[in-house]
Protein backbone atom coordinates (compact mmCIF):
# COMPACT_ATOMS: atom_id res chain seq x y z
CA UNK A 1 0.00 0.00 0.00
CA UNK A 2 2.58 2.46 1.38
CA UNK A 3 4.99 1.50 -2.10
CA UNK A 4 4.51 4.98 -3.72
CA UNK A 5 5.99 6.80 -0.34
CA UNK A 6 9.14 4.68 -0.07
CA UNK A 7 9.90 4.63 -3.82
CA UNK A 8 12.14 7.96 -5.20
CA UNK A 9 9.66 10.04 -7.24
CA UNK A 10 9.62 8.82 -11.16
CA UNK A 11 9.11 11.38 -13.36
CA UNK A 12 10.87 9.49 -16.00
CA UNK A 13 8.92 6.32 -16.24
CA UNK A 14 11.16 3.32 -18.36
CA UNK A 15 10.41 2.26 -21.58
CA UNK A 16 6.81 0.78 -22.01
CA UNK A 17 5.90 1.31 -18.51
CA UNK A 18 3.84 4.59 -17.84
CA UNK A 19 4.04 7.10 -14.66
CA UNK A 20 2.44 5.92 -11.45
CA UNK A 21 -0.68 8.21 -11.50
CA UNK A 22 -1.29 8.09 -8.07
CA UNK A 23 2.31 9.57 -7.05
CA UNK A 24 0.99 12.81 -6.97
CA UNK A 25 -0.97 11.62 -3.94
CA UNK A 26 2.59 10.58 -2.60
CA UNK A 27 2.78 13.59 0.05
CA UNK A 28 -0.92 13.55 1.50
CA UNK A 29 -0.43 9.42 1.89
CA UNK A 30 2.93 10.25 3.67
CA UNK A 31 1.36 12.99 6.02
CA UNK A 32 -1.97 10.73 6.39
CA UNK A 33 0.54 7.65 7.51
CA UNK A 34 2.46 10.07 9.63
CA UNK A 35 -0.67 11.31 11.96
CA UNK A 36 -1.70 7.70 11.96
CA UNK A 37 1.65 6.32 13.22
CA UNK A 38 1.15 7.84 16.30
CA UNK A 39 -1.78 6.28 17.11
CA UNK A 40 -3.99 9.44 16.70
CA UNK A 41 -7.48 7.80 15.75
CA UNK A 42 -8.44 8.50 12.04
CA UNK A 43 -10.62 11.85 12.07
CA UNK A 44 -11.42 10.71 8.59
CA UNK A 45 -13.00 7.96 9.12
CA UNK A 46 -15.19 8.17 12.17
CA UNK A 47 -18.23 5.41 11.92
CA UNK A 48 -21.83 5.95 13.30
CA UNK A 49 -22.77 2.35 14.54
CA UNK A 50 -26.51 3.89 15.64
CA UNK A 51 -28.13 6.97 15.48
CA UNK A 52 -29.83 7.78 18.31
CA UNK A 53 -31.54 11.65 17.59
CA UNK A 54 -30.55 14.44 15.41
CA UNK A 55 -27.95 14.90 18.23
CA UNK A 56 -26.74 11.72 20.06
CA UNK A 57 -25.21 8.74 18.21
CA UNK A 58 -23.46 5.55 19.35
CA UNK A 59 -19.54 5.87 17.56
CA UNK A 60 -16.82 3.10 19.23
CA UNK A 61 -19.72 1.74 20.85
CA UNK A 62 -20.01 4.74 23.12
CA UNK A 63 -23.08 7.52 23.65
CA UNK A 64 -21.34 10.63 21.80
CA UNK A 65 -23.42 13.80 21.14
CA UNK A 66 -22.98 15.47 17.92
CA UNK A 67 -21.60 18.38 17.34
CA UNK A 68 -20.21 18.58 13.88
CA UNK A 69 -23.42 17.38 11.99
CA UNK A 70 -25.35 20.04 9.71
CA UNK A 71 -28.69 18.86 10.85
CA UNK A 72 -28.94 22.22 11.93
CA UNK A 73 -32.87 21.68 12.53
CA UNK A 74 -33.09 18.52 14.11
CA UNK A 75 -35.18 17.13 11.21
CA UNK A 76 -33.81 13.90 10.64
CA UNK A 77 -36.16 12.43 13.19
CA UNK A 78 -38.97 14.25 13.11
CA UNK A 79 -41.93 12.08 12.88
CA UNK A 80 -43.94 13.45 9.96
CA UNK A 81 -40.57 13.55 7.87
CA UNK A 82 -40.19 9.90 8.23
CA UNK A 83 -43.77 8.95 7.93
CA UNK A 84 -43.69 10.36 4.62
CA UNK A 85 -40.86 8.63 3.55
CA UNK A 86 -41.92 5.24 4.34
CA UNK A 87 -45.53 6.03 2.61
CA UNK A 88 -43.60 7.08 -0.40
CA UNK A 89 -41.10 4.04 -0.39
CA UNK A 90 -44.52 1.71 0.17
CA UNK A 91 -46.71 3.85 -2.80
CA UNK A 92 -43.49 4.53 -5.45
CA UNK A 93 -40.75 1.87 -4.76
CA UNK A 94 -37.81 2.56 -3.34
CA UNK A 95 -36.01 4.54 -6.25
CA UNK A 96 -37.09 5.97 -10.17
CA UNK A 97 -33.78 4.30 -12.09
CA UNK A 98 -34.28 7.54 -14.40
CA UNK A 99 -33.63 10.67 -15.08
CA UNK A 100 -35.49 14.19 -14.45
CA UNK A 101 -36.07 14.00 -18.20
CA UNK A 102 -37.08 10.72 -19.37
CA UNK A 103 -38.89 8.44 -16.46
CA UNK A 104 -37.52 9.48 -13.19
CA UNK A 105 -39.93 12.83 -12.40
CA UNK A 106 -42.54 11.32 -10.12
CA UNK A 107 -45.53 13.42 -8.53
CA UNK A 108 -42.98 13.41 -5.55
CA UNK A 109 -40.56 15.42 -7.19
CA UNK A 110 -43.39 18.11 -8.51
CA UNK A 111 -44.85 18.33 -4.82
CA UNK A 112 -41.31 18.84 -3.49
CA UNK A 113 -40.69 22.01 -6.13
CA UNK A 114 -43.79 23.13 -5.62
CA UNK A 115 -43.06 23.23 -1.35
CA UNK A 116 -39.52 24.97 -2.86
CA UNK A 117 -41.17 27.65 -4.79
CA UNK A 118 -43.62 28.20 -1.49
CA UNK A 119 -40.90 28.27 0.75
CA UNK A 120 -39.32 31.00 -0.84
CA UNK A 121 -42.17 33.15 -2.52
CA UNK A 122 -40.53 32.46 -6.13
CA UNK A 123 -41.61 31.35 -9.79
CA UNK A 124 -39.16 28.53 -10.54
CA UNK A 125 -37.73 25.83 -8.33
CA UNK A 126 -35.47 22.60 -9.51
CA UNK A 127 -34.81 19.46 -7.61
CA UNK A 128 -31.36 18.20 -8.62
CA UNK A 129 -30.12 14.89 -6.83
CA UNK A 130 -27.46 16.74 -4.90
CA UNK A 131 -26.59 20.76 -3.92
CA UNK A 132 -23.06 19.83 -5.16
CA UNK A 133 -24.60 19.01 -8.67
CA UNK A 134 -27.01 21.58 -8.02
CA UNK A 135 -24.09 24.61 -7.82
CA UNK A 136 -22.14 22.32 -10.68
CA UNK A 137 -25.46 22.65 -13.33
CA UNK A 138 -26.48 25.98 -12.57
CA UNK A 139 -23.01 27.95 -12.62
CA UNK A 140 -21.54 25.53 -15.69
CA UNK A 141 -24.78 26.00 -17.89
CA UNK A 142 -25.79 29.97 -17.42
CA UNK A 143 -22.51 31.58 -17.39
CA UNK A 144 -21.11 30.29 -20.95
CA UNK A 145 -18.04 30.95 -23.24
CA UNK A 146 -17.51 34.94 -23.48
CA UNK A 147 -18.94 35.66 -19.83
CA UNK A 148 -17.53 36.26 -16.20
CA UNK A 149 -18.10 34.40 -13.08
CA UNK A 150 -16.63 36.82 -10.23
CA UNK A 151 -16.51 34.42 -6.80
CA UNK A 152 -15.36 34.98 -3.50
CA UNK A 153 -12.38 33.15 -3.14
CA UNK A 154 -13.45 31.12 0.01
CA UNK A 155 -16.28 29.71 -1.93
CA UNK A 156 -17.40 25.65 -1.74
CA UNK A 157 -15.71 23.25 -3.92
CA UNK A 158 -19.15 22.66 -5.53
CA UNK A 159 -18.70 26.28 -6.83
CA UNK A 160 -15.17 26.10 -7.81
CA UNK A 161 -16.00 22.73 -10.18
CA UNK A 162 -19.10 24.30 -11.11
CA UNK A 163 -16.95 27.03 -12.74
CA UNK A 164 -14.21 24.71 -13.79
CA UNK A 165 -16.69 22.55 -15.60
CA UNK A 166 -17.86 25.37 -17.69
CA UNK A 167 -16.65 27.76 -20.38
CA UNK A 168 -16.59 31.31 -18.93
CA UNK A 169 -13.56 33.46 -17.74
CA UNK A 170 -13.43 32.83 -13.88
CA UNK A 171 -13.01 36.09 -11.55
CA UNK A 172 -11.59 35.28 -8.16
CA UNK A 173 -12.47 38.26 -5.27
CA UNK A 174 -10.92 38.27 -1.44
CA UNK A 175 -13.00 37.17 0.75
CA UNK A 176 -16.44 39.57 1.99
CA UNK A 177 -14.63 42.09 0.59
CA UNK A 178 -16.76 44.63 -1.63
CA UNK A 179 -14.32 46.91 -2.76
CA UNK A 180 -12.41 44.02 -4.62
CA UNK A 181 -15.33 42.53 -5.89
CA UNK A 182 -16.46 46.12 -7.69
CA UNK A 183 -13.08 46.78 -9.08
CA UNK A 184 -13.11 43.42 -10.99
CA UNK A 185 -16.59 43.54 -11.80
CA UNK A 186 -15.32 47.07 -13.49
CA UNK A 187 -12.70 45.76 -15.27
CA UNK A 188 -14.81 43.05 -17.30
CA UNK A 189 -16.00 44.51 -20.99
CA UNK A 190 -18.53 46.30 -21.86
CA UNK A 191 -21.71 43.48 -22.94
CA UNK A 192 -20.05 40.51 -21.55
CA UNK A 193 -22.61 38.73 -19.28
CA UNK A 194 -21.56 38.59 -15.70
CA UNK A 195 -22.14 36.37 -12.92
CA UNK A 196 -21.65 36.69 -9.34
CA UNK A 197 -21.62 34.23 -7.13
CA UNK A 198 -21.78 34.17 -3.50
CA UNK A 199 -22.67 32.18 -0.12
CA UNK A 200 -25.01 33.51 2.91
CA UNK A 201 -23.14 31.69 5.54
CA UNK A 202 -19.33 30.49 4.86
CA UNK A 203 -19.09 27.30 6.28
CA UNK A 204 -15.60 26.54 7.29
CA UNK A 205 -15.62 30.04 10.12
CA UNK A 206 -19.51 30.20 10.00
CA UNK A 207 -19.37 34.01 8.82
CA UNK A 208 -22.01 35.37 6.68
CA UNK A 209 -21.75 37.71 4.03
CA UNK A 210 -22.73 41.29 3.80
CA UNK A 211 -24.89 40.72 0.63
CA UNK A 212 -27.04 43.44 1.00
CA UNK A 213 -23.62 46.20 0.06
CA UNK A 214 -22.53 43.24 -2.47
CA UNK A 215 -25.45 42.38 -4.22
CA UNK A 216 -26.29 46.81 -4.55
CA UNK A 217 -22.60 46.22 -6.20
CA UNK A 218 -23.06 43.42 -8.41
CA UNK A 219 -26.39 45.06 -9.52
CA UNK A 220 -24.72 48.16 -10.56
CA UNK A 221 -22.65 46.99 -12.58
CA UNK A 222 -25.58 44.78 -14.29
CA UNK A 223 -24.38 41.25 -13.36
CA UNK A 224 -26.57 38.40 -12.30
CA UNK A 225 -26.50 36.92 -8.70
CA UNK A 226 -26.39 33.35 -7.48
CA UNK A 227 -26.06 33.16 -3.69
CA UNK A 228 -25.63 29.59 -2.17
CA UNK A 229 -27.71 29.36 0.82
CA UNK A 230 -26.41 25.76 2.11
CA UNK A 231 -25.87 26.71 5.80
CA UNK A 232 -28.63 29.27 5.94
CA UNK A 233 -31.80 27.70 4.66
CA UNK A 234 -34.09 26.91 7.89
CA UNK A 235 -32.49 28.88 10.23
CA UNK A 236 -31.55 32.75 9.12
CA UNK A 237 -33.82 35.12 8.32
CA UNK A 238 -38.08 35.40 9.74
CA UNK A 239 -39.07 32.59 7.39
CA UNK A 240 -35.53 30.69 7.06
CA UNK A 241 -34.88 31.48 3.49
CA UNK A 242 -31.58 32.96 4.75
CA UNK A 243 -29.02 35.76 4.57
CA UNK A 244 -30.49 37.59 1.56
CA UNK A 245 -33.88 37.57 3.34
CA UNK A 246 -32.44 38.53 6.89
CA UNK A 247 -30.39 41.58 5.18
CA UNK A 248 -33.81 42.27 3.29
CA UNK A 249 -32.84 41.81 -0.38
CA UNK A 250 -34.02 38.35 -1.68
CA UNK A 251 -35.64 40.06 -4.13
CA UNK A 252 -32.43 40.63 -5.89
CA UNK A 253 -31.26 37.52 -5.88
CA UNK A 254 -31.62 35.88 -9.06
CA UNK A 255 -30.64 32.38 -8.04
CA UNK A 256 -30.81 30.92 -5.12
CA UNK A 257 -28.99 27.55 -4.34
CA UNK A 258 -29.81 24.93 -1.53
CA UNK A 259 -29.59 21.47 -0.35
CA UNK A 260 -31.51 19.36 1.50
CA UNK A 261 -28.72 17.84 3.50
CA UNK A 262 -28.71 20.53 5.45
CA UNK A 263 -31.33 21.75 7.61
CA UNK A 264 -33.90 19.94 5.62
CA UNK A 265 -32.73 16.52 6.75
CA UNK A 266 -32.21 14.52 3.45
CA UNK A 267 -30.17 14.59 0.62
CA UNK A 268 -30.62 16.38 -2.47
CA UNK A 269 -29.97 20.32 -3.56
CA UNK A 270 -32.26 23.17 -5.40
CA UNK A 271 -32.24 26.07 -7.61
CA UNK A 272 -35.20 28.57 -6.76
CA UNK A 273 -35.15 31.67 -9.42
CA UNK A 274 -37.86 34.32 -10.53
CA UNK A 275 -36.45 34.25 -14.03
CA UNK A 276 -38.95 34.08 -16.87
CA UNK A 277 -36.60 31.78 -19.25
CA UNK A 278 -35.64 29.47 -15.85
CA UNK A 279 -37.64 26.34 -16.92
CA UNK A 280 -35.26 25.92 -20.02
CA UNK A 281 -32.33 24.77 -17.44
CA UNK A 282 -34.38 21.98 -17.36
CA UNK A 283 -33.14 20.61 -20.91
CA UNK A 284 -30.16 22.26 -21.13
CA UNK A 285 -28.21 21.61 -17.40
CA UNK A 286 -26.23 18.53 -17.91
CA UNK A 287 -25.97 17.46 -14.20
CA UNK A 288 -29.85 17.47 -13.98
CA UNK A 289 -30.80 15.73 -16.84
CA UNK A 290 -27.33 12.99 -17.03
CA UNK A 291 -28.32 11.49 -13.57
CA UNK A 292 -31.14 9.85 -11.97
CA UNK A 293 -33.49 11.66 -9.79
CA UNK A 294 -34.11 11.25 -6.18
CA UNK A 295 -35.78 8.39 -4.64
CA UNK A 296 -39.56 8.83 -4.13
CA UNK A 297 -39.02 8.43 -0.01
CA UNK A 298 -36.27 11.54 -0.38
CA UNK A 299 -38.35 13.80 -1.89
CA UNK A 300 -41.42 13.11 0.27
CA UNK A 301 -39.21 13.72 3.48
CA UNK A 302 -37.61 16.63 2.04
CA UNK A 303 -41.06 18.28 0.92
CA UNK A 304 -42.60 17.50 4.42
CA UNK A 305 -39.73 19.16 5.72
CA UNK A 306 -39.57 21.99 3.85
CA UNK A 307 -42.71 22.73 4.52
CA UNK A 308 -42.42 22.30 8.43
CA UNK A 309 -39.46 24.54 8.32
CA UNK A 310 -41.91 27.73 7.43
CA UNK A 311 -43.17 27.04 10.91
CA UNK A 312 -40.25 27.01 12.60
CA UNK A 313 -39.49 30.41 14.42
CA UNK A 314 -39.26 28.99 17.56
CA UNK A 315 -36.87 26.36 16.86
CA UNK A 316 -34.83 28.99 15.02
CA UNK A 317 -34.76 31.53 18.31
CA UNK A 318 -33.49 28.33 20.20
CA UNK A 319 -30.76 27.41 18.03
CA UNK A 320 -29.57 31.19 18.10
CA UNK A 321 -29.53 30.82 22.09
CA UNK A 322 -27.61 27.38 21.43
CA UNK A 323 -24.88 29.48 18.89
CA UNK A 324 -24.78 32.18 21.34
CA UNK A 325 -24.63 29.77 24.78
CA UNK A 326 -21.50 27.91 22.63
CA UNK A 327 -19.57 30.74 21.06
CA UNK A 328 -19.40 32.93 24.69
CA UNK A 329 -18.39 29.97 26.40
CA UNK A 330 -15.75 29.13 23.90
CA UNK A 331 -14.15 32.49 23.98
CA UNK A 332 -14.29 32.33 28.14
CA UNK A 333 -12.55 29.16 27.99
CA UNK A 334 -9.59 30.79 26.30
CA UNK A 335 -10.19 29.48 22.83
CA UNK A 336 -9.76 31.13 19.35
CA UNK A 337 -12.77 31.34 17.24
CA UNK A 338 -13.66 31.95 13.26
CA UNK A 339 -15.67 35.12 14.26
CA UNK A 340 -15.71 37.46 16.90
CA UNK A 341 -19.72 37.05 17.50
CA UNK A 342 -21.39 34.43 16.69
CA UNK A 343 -23.04 34.66 12.88
CA UNK A 344 -24.50 31.24 12.36
CA UNK A 345 -24.96 27.63 13.96
CA UNK A 346 -21.30 27.09 12.90
CA UNK A 347 -18.83 27.84 15.78
CA UNK A 348 -15.05 26.97 14.19
CA UNK A 349 -12.39 26.72 16.86
CA UNK A 350 -9.00 27.77 15.84
CA UNK A 351 -6.25 24.91 16.27
CA UNK A 352 -2.55 25.57 16.13
CA UNK A 353 -1.76 23.14 13.68
CA UNK A 354 -2.99 19.65 12.57
CA UNK A 355 -1.21 17.51 14.96
CA UNK A 356 -3.28 19.17 18.42
CA UNK A 357 -6.45 19.66 16.24
CA UNK A 358 -6.42 16.04 15.99
CA UNK A 359 -5.23 15.42 19.11
CA UNK A 360 -8.08 17.59 20.39
CA UNK A 361 -10.37 15.86 17.98
CA UNK A 362 -9.82 12.19 19.47
CA UNK A 363 -9.36 14.28 23.30
CA UNK A 364 -13.02 15.40 22.49
CA UNK A 365 -14.42 11.94 20.99
CA UNK A 366 -12.94 10.00 23.94
CA UNK A 367 -15.41 12.45 25.99
CA UNK A 368 -18.08 11.68 24.48
CA UNK A 369 -18.53 14.61 21.81
CA UNK A 370 -18.15 14.82 17.92
CA UNK A 371 -17.18 17.95 16.36
CA UNK A 372 -15.75 17.91 12.43
CA UNK A 373 -11.84 18.51 11.98
CA UNK A 374 -11.22 20.55 8.89
CA UNK A 375 -8.10 20.97 7.19
CA UNK A 376 -6.35 22.76 4.14
CA UNK A 377 -7.36 22.59 1.04
CA UNK A 378 -10.87 22.85 2.37
CA UNK A 379 -10.10 25.70 5.05
CA UNK A 380 -8.98 29.14 4.54
CA UNK A 381 -5.51 30.69 4.97
CA UNK A 382 -4.34 27.03 6.01
CA UNK A 383 -6.02 26.89 8.62
CA UNK A 384 -6.87 23.83 10.99
CA UNK A 385 -10.33 23.78 12.52
CA UNK A 386 -12.73 22.17 14.82
CA UNK A 387 -15.93 22.91 13.44
CA UNK A 388 -18.80 22.91 15.81
CA UNK A 389 -22.26 23.07 14.20
CA UNK A 390 -25.31 23.15 16.46
CA UNK A 391 -28.39 21.41 16.33
CA UNK A 392 -32.29 23.42 17.13
CA UNK A 393 -32.48 19.93 18.92
CA UNK A 394 -29.16 20.47 21.55
CA UNK A 395 -30.58 21.25 25.09
CA UNK A 396 -29.19 24.45 26.88
CA UNK A 397 -27.82 21.42 29.19
CA UNK A 398 -25.74 19.61 26.40
CA UNK A 399 -24.43 22.65 25.30
CA UNK A 400 -23.00 23.25 28.80
CA UNK A 401 -21.95 19.55 28.96
CA UNK A 402 -19.98 20.00 25.75
CA UNK A 403 -18.32 23.06 27.28
CA UNK A 404 -17.07 21.21 30.08
CA UNK A 405 -15.71 18.20 27.38
CA UNK A 406 -13.99 21.29 25.71
CA UNK A 407 -12.51 22.66 29.01
CA UNK A 408 -11.07 19.26 29.71
CA UNK A 409 -9.67 18.24 26.19
CA UNK A 410 -8.39 21.62 25.63
CA UNK A 411 -6.31 21.29 29.17
CA UNK A 412 -5.50 17.87 28.09
CA UNK A 413 -3.89 18.73 24.91
CA UNK A 414 -2.49 21.98 26.16
CA UNK A 415 -4.06 24.30 23.63
CA UNK A 416 -6.36 25.93 26.83
C1 LIG B 1 -21.90 26.00 0.58
C2 LIG B 1 -22.24 24.62 0.11
N1 LIG B 1 -22.82 24.47 -1.10
C3 LIG B 1 -23.15 23.27 -1.56
C4 LIG B 1 -22.91 22.12 -0.83
C5 LIG B 1 -23.25 20.77 -1.42
O1 LIG B 1 -24.37 20.24 -0.83
P1 LIG B 1 -24.72 18.68 -0.93
O2 LIG B 1 -24.25 18.04 0.33
O3 LIG B 1 -26.20 18.64 -1.06
O4 LIG B 1 -24.05 18.14 -2.14
C6 LIG B 1 -22.32 22.23 0.42
C7 LIG B 1 -22.06 21.01 1.21
O5 LIG B 1 -21.33 20.91 2.11
C8 LIG B 1 -21.97 23.51 0.91
O6 LIG B 1 -21.38 23.64 2.09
Amino acid sequence: MSEGIDEPDRPEARAGEGRDLFSKFDDLIAMREGLLSTGQEDPFNLVMEKVLSPTRAICNGRDTILLGTYNYMGMTFDEDVIAAGKQALEDYGSGTTGSRVLNGTYSGHKACEEALKEFYGMGHAMVFSTGYQANLGIISTIAGKGDYIVLDIDSHASIWDGCAMGNAEVVPFKHNDIEAMDKRLGRIPEGAGKLVVLEGVYSMLGDIAPLKEMIAVAKKHGAMVLVDEAHSMGFIGEHGRGVAEDQGCLDDVDFVIGTFSKSVGTVGGFCVSNHPKFEIMRLVCRPYVFTASLPPSVVATAATSIRKLMHGSNKRAHLWENSKRLHQGLTGLGFELGTKEPQSAIVAVIMPDLERGAAMWEALLKEGLYVNLARPPATPANMTLLRCSLCAEHSAEEVETILGMFERAGKAVGIV
